[in-house]
């Protein structure tokens, strides 16, 4: 795992918007994976201020509320159109956004996984962690090989997500989310974090056991995983200096 602190929030997203757009130029027929949260918007921000050619590109995202259609505005699908879909030069035949509101959403969910596969995987992943661990919607306790499947939400997660909704009663009791074994499956990942509100977790997945009580924890086996951090989110790591060290002297191994 590659772990790379930045002074903030904005420097965070700056830097993973450069990682993505310089994969682009390499690859412009990039598979990518999306979040949603508060977290990446910035980055996506970054991608479409860089006008950058994402025609050859293909789309997929992590996860989505069950029960919300696409034109629901709390749905991620919704989020992932007003914050880059809109906004970017795209083909939509390319953009394979999980529904909400698909009939049989255990084989929609298989379907998913098989579309994934079919198109050759997910070149780059985008992750964001929920304060109890989880990366897309695998709460503590999935199974650390889950493919995309429906998931309870955990009362905290319900806590986190109240504010786009009315109140906690309204956010839906269920997700379909790739699973982490899914997300293991990308060739590379990079994963944001910002704010106080994340260190603990963030000591938690990067120095701690991988269980699956941290989700994000079996990240430590990715071969390809880059953390990009603030300082804030940083501020628990035991490590810290030693990360600043390996990245200030990154240009030495020509990496
Ligand atoms: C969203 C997702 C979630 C979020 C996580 C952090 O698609 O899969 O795992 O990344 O809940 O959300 P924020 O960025 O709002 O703190």
């Amino acid at each position: 795992m590659e772990v790379i602190i930045k002074a903030n929030y904005e420097e965070v997203c700056r830097e993973a918007a450069q990682m993505v757009t310089a994969a682009l130029r390499k690859k412009p027929a990039l598979v990518l994976g999306l979040a949603t949260g508060k977290t990446p918007r910035e980055l996506y921000r970054r991608l479409v201020e860089s006008q950058e050619d994402f025609q050859n590109a293909m789309f997929f995202n992590l996860d989505e509320f069950v029960g919300l259609p696409p034109r629901d505005p709390r749905s991620f699908h919704h989020y992932l159109q007003e914050h880059l879909m809109d906004h970017i030069r795209h083909d939509p035949r390319k953009v394979f956004f999980l529904r909400g509101d698909e009939r049989d959403m255990e084989r929609y969910a298989s379907e998913y996984e098989e579309k994934i596969q079919d198109v050759g995987g997910i070149d780059i992943q985008i992750l964001g962690i929920g304060r109890n661990g989880h990366i897309a919607f695998n709460e503590p306790g999935s199974s650390l090989g889950s493919r995309t499947r429906i998931k309870t939400l955990d009362a905290k997660t319900i806590v986190e997500y109240a504010g786009i909704f009315h109140s906690p009663d309204e956010v839906p009791r269920f997700s379909i989310t790739l699973g982490i074994g899914t997300v293991m499956a990308a060739r590379r990942i990079i994963l944001l974090a910002a704010g106080p509100e994340k260190a603990e977790i963030i000591h938690r997945m990067v120095e701690g056991p991988i269980t699956a009580e941290v989700p994000g924890s079996a990240l430590q086996l990715h071969p390809l995983v880059h953390l990009v951090i603030d300082e804030d989110a940083a501020a628990k790591l035991a490590r810290r200096d030693y990360w600043k060290w390996v990245y200030s002297n990154k240009w030495r191994v020509g990496q």
